[in-house]
């Protein structure tokens, strides 16, 4: 009897052609080195050209294929363009969309500007829509590959002084969510990154109250229970095992599960200890 010789595909985190958003700094530059240690073809976006172009370059000097581009993911026409341009710019067709790009965004209710209440659902939800819309279509025709969305751990801590980000991120889940189901049995993965505290410049690049900048910074490094590299390396193994949540971090996974547990207690727990350790 003959056996089919019908040959496994790869996982989709190996030599990917990647579509990278935020490339040229913190997770997104992390995804970057990942994606190419990997063996895969990077298309390295950002807003900002400089940082986009420093990624790619240094890629290029390791020897892999990288490529930058400035976008902004919050514009839907630079979006569209970018979908249209991908495929050529890396030389084959997209097999990885990564939906990183992303801007904090703080303060009280009230407080916080409807202008930057737009800015920040522009980038951080518009931004993954504009992926997902553009890109995920080309990817259930090829039947192959793989969507990282980034959300946070915010899309469920409900951590105070921050509507209008843990919005955007809720926002992210619940399409990350839906594309999963959507795409079921189409050989296109899902996963959705949730990270409590990276170390990166989003505190450096985001907007939130004088008053709370030193906090910010210095939880970046006091409540770190990981790095943007390990962060990385972690989704792409998620993503390759099939698994839609990605929660890295232990004070993630311990919120998720409160908050399920006992979500009384959980608001009031997560307000008390923002007071104490905040003010
Ligand atoms: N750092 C954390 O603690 C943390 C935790 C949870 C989730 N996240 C998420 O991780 C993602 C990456 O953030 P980071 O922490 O690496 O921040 P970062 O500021 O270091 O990097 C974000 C990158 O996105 C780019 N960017 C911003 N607006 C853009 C736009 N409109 N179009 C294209 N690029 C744009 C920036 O230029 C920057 O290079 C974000 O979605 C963020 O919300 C971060």
């Amino acid at each position: 009897m003959r056996r089919s010789m019908k040959k496994k595909p790869l996982p989709p985190s190996t030599q990917a052609a990647a579509v990278i958003t935020g490339a040229g700094s913190g997770i997104g530059r992390s995804f970057a080195y990942e994606v190419a240690r990997r063996g895969g073809s990077v298309l390295c976006v950002d807003i900002d050209a400089e940082r986009a172009e420093q990624v790619a370059s240094n890629l290029r000097a390791l020897g892999n294929h990288a490529i930058a581009q400035q976008c902004d993911v919050g514009d839907q026409a630079q979006m569209e363009s970018l979908a249209e341009n991908a495929e050529s710019l890396l030389g084959r067709p997209v097999t990885l969309l990564i939906n990183n790009a992303g801007v904090g965004l703080g303060g009280p209710i009230g407080e916080v500007s409807l202008e930057d209440w737009h800015w920040c659902m522009n980038v951080n939800l518009w931004g993954a829509i504009h992926g997902c819309h553009f890109f995920a279509p080309a990817l259930r025709d090829l039947g192959y590959g793989g969507i990282i969305n980034v959300a946070s751990a915010a899309a469920f801590g409900s951590a105070p002084e921050m509507t209008a980000y843990n919005v955007t991120k809720a926002g992210v889940l619940a399409l990350s969510e839906t594309l999963s189901s959507e795409l079921a049995g189409t050989g296109v993965q899902v996963t959705a990154l949730c990270p409590t505290v990276v170390p990166t410049n989003i505190v450096e690049n985001g907007r939130l109250p004088e008053r709370r900048r030193d906090f910010a910074s210095s939880a970046m490094t006091r409540f770190a229970l990981t790095n943007a590299d390990q962060v990385a390396r972690q989704t792409l193994n998620a993503l390759d095992r099939g698994d839609l949540y990605m929660l890295p971090q232990i004070d993630g996974r311990i919120a998720w599960r409160l908050k399920r547990l006992t979500p009384r207690l959980y608001a009031r727990a997560i307000g008390e200890a923002y007071r104490i350790l905040a003010d």
